[in-house]
């Protein structure tokens, strides 16, 4: 059956370009992004690759581990990151896994047959530090993702976890949130003392906890 958030994120064993891993080892307490990309030496590819790295530090500052794939070796993988950094002005230092025998891609369901035989989509993990599938994404091979939107999920993430709201439409870091539901305006006293304004007894929204 195919992954579903609140999963224990499948652990394995992988070669990868920082050595072989073992998954669950390697995140350690941190959070996890795993992502895969269908094939080396493609446009698309080295674009996401290229500015994953540059969001290195945002990921860090968040402690967040990212971690690539592909279906290709990790040679392969060491001799494109020579491409991306001359065209993307990044290396990437980030572990990126080398699955030619597809078992990383089989146990987390990157390989869509309806979409392509032979290579992952565009797949997106974000895993908590007790290794829970917390959300996915999955775009197609012609499609780039947006990184700035994956660093805006952990955020959401991160601070629903803290806190009883919700992140609404397009937020960003630092903007108004929602007050969840399952919180009455008598614990939202509490808990939101500077108050909040009710759109709807429904929709209350907040200024975003610190
Ligand atoms: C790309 O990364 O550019 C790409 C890879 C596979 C199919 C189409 C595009």
């Amino acid at each position: 059956m195919a992954l579903q958030i609140g999963d224990t994120a499948p652990d394995f064993t992988a070669d990868t370009t920082v050595g072989k891993i073992r998954f669950h080892e390697w995140l350690g307490d941190s959070w996890g992004v795993l992502f895969s990309h269908p094939k080396d030496f493609t446009p698309v590819c080295t674009t996401e690759l290229g500015y994953t790295e540059k969001l290195r530090p945002e990921f860090e500052k968040r402690g967040v581990k990212v971690i690539g794939l592909s279906v290709d070796a990790v040679g392969d993988h060491e001799r494109w990151a020579d491409d991306i950094e001359a065209t993307q002005g990044a290396r990437p230092r980030f572990p990126l896994i080398g699955d030619p025998d597809r078992t990383v891609a089989n146990l987390y369901g990157m390989l869509h047959p309806k979409a392509d035989n032979t290579f992952t989509v565009r797949s997106v993990f974000f895993i908590d530090p007790a290794k829970k599938i917390r959300a996915m994404i999955t775009y197609p091979a012609s499609t780039g993702r947006n990184f700035d939107e994956i660093l805006r999920v952990v955020d959401s993430l991160q601070l629903t976890d803290k806190h009883k709201v919700a992140t609404p439409v397009n937020w960003k870091q630092g903007e108004d949130v929602i007050i969840v539901p399952s919180v009455s305006n008598d614990d939202a006293r509490k808990l939101f003392p500077q108050g909040w304004v009710e759109h709807r007894p429904y929709l209350r929204t907040v200024k975003q906890p610190s």
